[in-house]
């Protein structure tokens, strides 16, 4: 008689559960991503954090834009926001960060972070590059190397030639793929491709200082200097050993020209490494990893990050902070690395399972934020305004292509786009 009444309640709890298919207990929610992870080693990448939020409950709405670099993705994220319709999470870098931050259209997170003690995870240079007026605003996913020179040593050995530590090395190897056959550089001819290679020569040729000044500071001084006049006479220089068909061309076609070893090398950051891997080729045995010339004892650094928009609702905002919190986890630090060529951004990970491309990065990363040659790249929008980079990149590209176009002039122009706000 008495466990009457408590039957009939828990049957009438129970179906109207049922009913609201739990729908006022439950907060599974949707996280709609946007990224620009497309190419192979990206995409597996890109899998390990849809598997992460899935594992959560949550449902994954992907909104990948294609094009490295993300130019494209940026613009749609732009047309995005302005009409109100901003995704819960979006790969945006640097000093981007706080541009969107001061429109007023990203979310606090420091609740998560401050649970999950972010402030003694991160190093402290990353920590600040998230927050805005203090408040985390963004989660760093990675910790990407830029200066690599990618070989392909069957290639080299057919040409009888030995992977360059110095520019001089560099044309000098260039000179003997090139005689063999083989093109000597794979390069991508989109404006970020080109950065990419120049900032490398930048900082082999004009040094660690040099590339600060001018680059980070954009000192005026220092960028009409006859140490950039050099820079750009190089990195022209190198142009000589592309193919034609390199304008614009994908980084990871440029990428599997050297995965084939129809080309020798590739100057680009360690994304590219994921193309080998997914490739199925081996580190030190397929292909190698060396720093860009001149550039082994500095370290130019690409953080990738995702930002969090305000979202409506409590079901999307708990989605969106388990992503925030799930994307710090080890375990999700170690599966989206070594699949994405990068290294943690996490500290004091472990690093047995990653290969000596990563050990090395790893190993360099803290030497040189010890040393002073940690420097962010400009290319990867790490350093300045979204605007300067823009017209620097623009002039950088002109010169690249122009006939016309002198190393004098060049520097003049990059030194006028620098002014931009
Ligand atoms: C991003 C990488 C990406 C690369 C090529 C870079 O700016 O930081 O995550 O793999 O572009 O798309």
């Amino acid at each position: 008689m008495q466990k009457a009444p408590a039957a009939r309640f828990a049957r009438h709890l129970i179906a109207a559960a049922a009913l609201v298919g739990f729908a006022g207990l439950s907060v599974a929610g949707e996280v709609e991503v946007l990224h620009w992870w497309t190419a192979g080693g990206e995409a597996k990448a890109a899998s390990a954090l849809k598997a992460t939020l899935q594992a959560k409950g949550h449902t994954w709405k992907d909104f990948a834009v294609a094009g490295g670099g993300g130019d494209s993705a940026m613009t749609v994220l732009k047309s995005r926001v302005v009409s109100g319709n901003a995704p819960a999470a979006a790969q945006i870098k640097g000093p981007s960060l706080q541009e969107w931050a001061a429109e007023g259209v990203l979310a606090n997170i420091d609740d998560v972070a401050k649970a999950e003690k972010w402030d003694s995870l991160l190093p402290p240079v990353v920590a600040n590059v998230m927050k805005y007026k203090g408040n985390y605003v963004a989660v760093p996913v990675n910790v990407h190397r830029v200066n690599w020179l990618w070989a392909n040593p069957e290639a080299f050995k057919k040409a009888g030639a030995k992977v360059p530590a110095t520019w001089d090395e560099f044309f000098a190897a260039a000179e003997k793929l090139k005689a063999a056959g083989i093109i000597p550089i794979a390069h991508g001819g989109q404006n970020w491709q080109d950065f990419t290679t120049f900032e490398a020569v930048a900082l082999g040729v004009g040094g660690t200082e040099f590339y600060k000044k001018a680059l980070v500071q954009l000192d005026q001084g220092t960028l009409k200097s006859p140490t950039m006049e050099k820079v750009l006479t190089t990195f022209k220089k190198v142009k000589d050993y592309t193919d034609k068909n390199a304008p614009g061309r994908d980084w990871n076609l440029a990428t599997a020209m050297v995965i084939k070893g129809e080309a020798g090398m590739q100057i680009m950051g360690d994304w590219a490494k994921g193309e080998f891997i997914a490739a199925g080729k081996v580190p030190g045995k397929d292909f190698t990893c060396a720093a860009a010339p001149g550039t082994a004892k500095a370290f130019t650094f690409n953080v990738d990050s995702f930002a969090m928009f305000k979202v409506k609702g409590d079901d999307k905002v708990k989605a969106q902070k388990d992503l925030a919190a799930a994307i710090m986890s080890p375990d999700f630090q170690e599966v989206f690395n070594l699949n994405k060529g990068s290294i943690p951004v996490r500290l004091n990970m472990k690093m047995d399972k990653f290969d000596d491309c990563a050990k090395l990065s790893s190993n360099d990363f803290v030497a040189t934020a010890k040393s002073g040659s940690l420097v962010p790249s400009i290319a990867h929008g790490m350093a300045v305004s979204s605007s300067a980079e823009g017209a620097i990149k623009d002039v950088v590209s002109q010169f690249w292509n122009s006939d016309k176009m002198s190393a004098a002039d060049a520097m003049n122009k990059i030194a006028a786009a620098a002014k931009m706000k």
